[in-house]
């Protein structure tokens, strides 16, 4: 065979190298299209099952559609392990399936038409409240395992936590030249939030961010809330253990004082340490709210009491579709032999 670097002088082969080479790059950047398009549609099995303890675990859709990377958990989730995949030929073979909800809730024809292999587990996994989701009852007697942000839940995937810092470490306050932030993207008239909101904004000043307000992008979201003393964290509707992102990333992140605006307060407290939000609920009214939170701007040594919590702790305010899933893997292996929920919207209230 005539090696590449080998330059034939005969004239015929004059124009084979530049040609040869064009041929080359075409078929690497073909097989780049190819594997480009594979990762953006269904991602077929990267690596088979290391071990026989693998668990087989097969994604039926990409959370609303979005593909990310299978198969890298993140410590400390990557112990037990587990083989994922997006691709539904694996459904026989699958030890478990997992069933976003937004994804499957339209019509029963979403879910599996083939029988369920025996032993199969079928995850039910949601993060939204369930004001916000719909046709529950198609799962019912369907589903075996829930994965929500409801701490019952047999997978329990929340939007953030606390967590113990390695050592103790005194908090540096951002900087704060401005009061009180809210963002808001679904404006809902009559929902709790805009009605307190609006009794709010009457006795002190709110900078409001989102659709039809004050632009914010995603990048500046953290570096410009914390310029903010204190963050409406209020939630979309209210259920118990429902707190987002609102509360954990937009607020706790970005080092500000979250006004919570959603469960009770004995709720909050079940995930949060002392001093380290302000409850709505705590005043008869949103004009003592505004009063007590001038008082605050006014008094340092009060203020910064809602961040004594942090030398010893820290938010993780931010979880990831792959954090979910490898926690899912951690749950599978310590699920019971047998379970089956007969009303998800019994149990999801
Ligand atoms: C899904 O897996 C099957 C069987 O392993 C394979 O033949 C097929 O190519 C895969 N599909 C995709 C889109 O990767
Ligand atoms: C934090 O600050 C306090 C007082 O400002 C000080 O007494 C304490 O030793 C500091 N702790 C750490 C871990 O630096
Ligand atoms: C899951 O639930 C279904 C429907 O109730 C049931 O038939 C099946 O045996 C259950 N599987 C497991 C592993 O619990």
């Amino acid at each position: 065979m005539m090696s590449l670097l080998q330059l034939p002088s005969h004239p015929k082969y004059f124009l084979a190298f530049p040609i040869l080479t064009l041929v080359v790059f075409l078929i690497m950047a073909y097989t780049n299209i190819q594997t480009q398009s594979s990762i953006n549609s269904y991602s077929p099995s990267q690596l088979p099952p290391q071990t026989k303890e693998d668990l087989i675990v097969l994604l039926w859709t990409w959370p609303f559609g979005d593909p990310f990377p299978l198969n890298k958990c993140p410590k400390p989730f990557d112990e037990p392990r587990c083989f994922f995949t997006a691709n539904q030929s694996w459904y026989p073979r699958a030890h478990a399936v997992i069933f976003h909800h937004r994804d499957v809730c339209n019509s029963k024809s979403q879910l599996p038409q083939i029988p369920r292999p025996e032993g199969q587990y079928w995850v039910w996994f949601n993060m939204e409240s369930p004001s916000h989701t719909p046709n529950m009852n198609y799962m019912d007697n369907l589903m075996n395992l829930t994965m929500t942000y409801r701490s019952d839940s047999d997978i329990f995937t929340p939007y953030g936590w606390i967590e113990k810092k390695k050592e103790a470490q005194n908090f540096t306050i951002p900087e704060k030249s401005k009061l009180v932030a809210w963002t808001v993207s679904n404006w809902n008239p009559n929902s709790k939030r805009v009605q307190y909101y609006n009794q709010l904004k009457d006795h002190i000043q709110i900078d409001v961010y989102g659709r039809q307000h004050m632009r914010l992008s995603m990048e500046d979201l953290i570096s410009v809330i914390s310029k903010y003393k204190f963050y409406l964290a209020f939630e979309n509707s209210i259920h118990r253990d429902y707190f987002t992102e609102k509360l954990w990333h937009n607020a706790l992140d970005s080092g500000t004082v979250p006004i919570v605006l959603g469960p009770p307060k004995e709720n909050y407290e079940k995930f949060l340490p002392p001093n380290s939000f302000i409850h709505v609920d705590d005043f008869p009214s949103a004009k003592d709210l505004a009063n007590y939170l001038l008082e605050l701007d006014k008094d340092p040594i009060k203020y910064e009491q809602y961040f004594k919590w942090r030398s010893e702790l820290k938010p993780v305010g931010q979880t990831s579709w792959e954090t979910q899933y490898c926690k899912a893997c951690i749950g599978l292996h310590n699920a019971p032999s047998y379970r089956t929920i007969p009303s998800l919207s019994k149990w999801y209230t």
